[in-house]
């Protein structure tokens, strides 16, 4: 059986694969999928205000736009959960938590106009990115568990985020990173 080389070079800290692995995957899996979803009811609290505070119209578009997504990404979730035959209850997500806060803080510490959408744009897209990392490993993790229903439904999301990050991307430098230096 070929093997990459790295993989042997770090032999001596391999963790053997035992009969439970598949089993603690698993557990680890729906802990991270109650990780998201609780991260994603709180965005979907989130983003009014977000939106509400941004200035450049098509940056408030956007975000109102990702709220809808975001609301269809929590039904997704759901369904998830039922085809695992899990309670969808979050877990306190601590990293989005800890985002949101960071954003609010943005929030406190500029005034309306275009410094406040670029603060706006880039607390969003530190958001957009734990999404993307959170649901390219869930894809990972349920292709491997062998949920392929599931793992189809998760890889929408990750689509759906990466191109809000690019949306995100957009307008920042299209508009309201330019504005925002021409402030000075
Ligand atoms: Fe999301
Ligand atoms: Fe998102």
């Amino acid at each position: 059986m070929e093997k990459k080389a790295n993989n042997q070079s770090h032999s001596s800290r391999k963790v053997e694969a035992k009969p439970s692995a598949a089993e603690g995957l698993r557990e680890l899996f729906i802990d991270e999928l109650k990780d998201i979803i609780y991260a994603e009811r709180a965005l979907v609290k989130a983003l009014p205000k977000m939106a509400n505070n941004a200035t450049d119209a098509s940056l408030k578009t956007a975000i109102e736009e990702h709220l809808a997504v975001t609301e269809n990404q929590v039904e997704r979730l759901v369904k998830v959960f039922d085809l695992l035959g899990e309670s969808n209850r979050g877990v306190k997500c601590d990293a989005m938590e800890g985002l949101l806060k960071e954003g609010e803080s943005i929030l406190e510490e500029t005034e309306a106009g275009p410094v406040r959408d670029a603060g706006i744009i880039s607390a969003s897209q530190k958001i957009e990115h734990y999404e993307i990392a959170s649901y390219g490993t869930l894809v990972a993790f349920a292709k491997i568990l062998g949920e392929e229903e599931v793992a189809g439904l998760l890889q929408e999301t990750l689509d759906e985020e990466k191109q809000a990050d690019a949306k995100l991307s957009e307008t920042a430098y299209h508009s309201i990173n330019i504005e925002a230096a021409e402030e000075e």
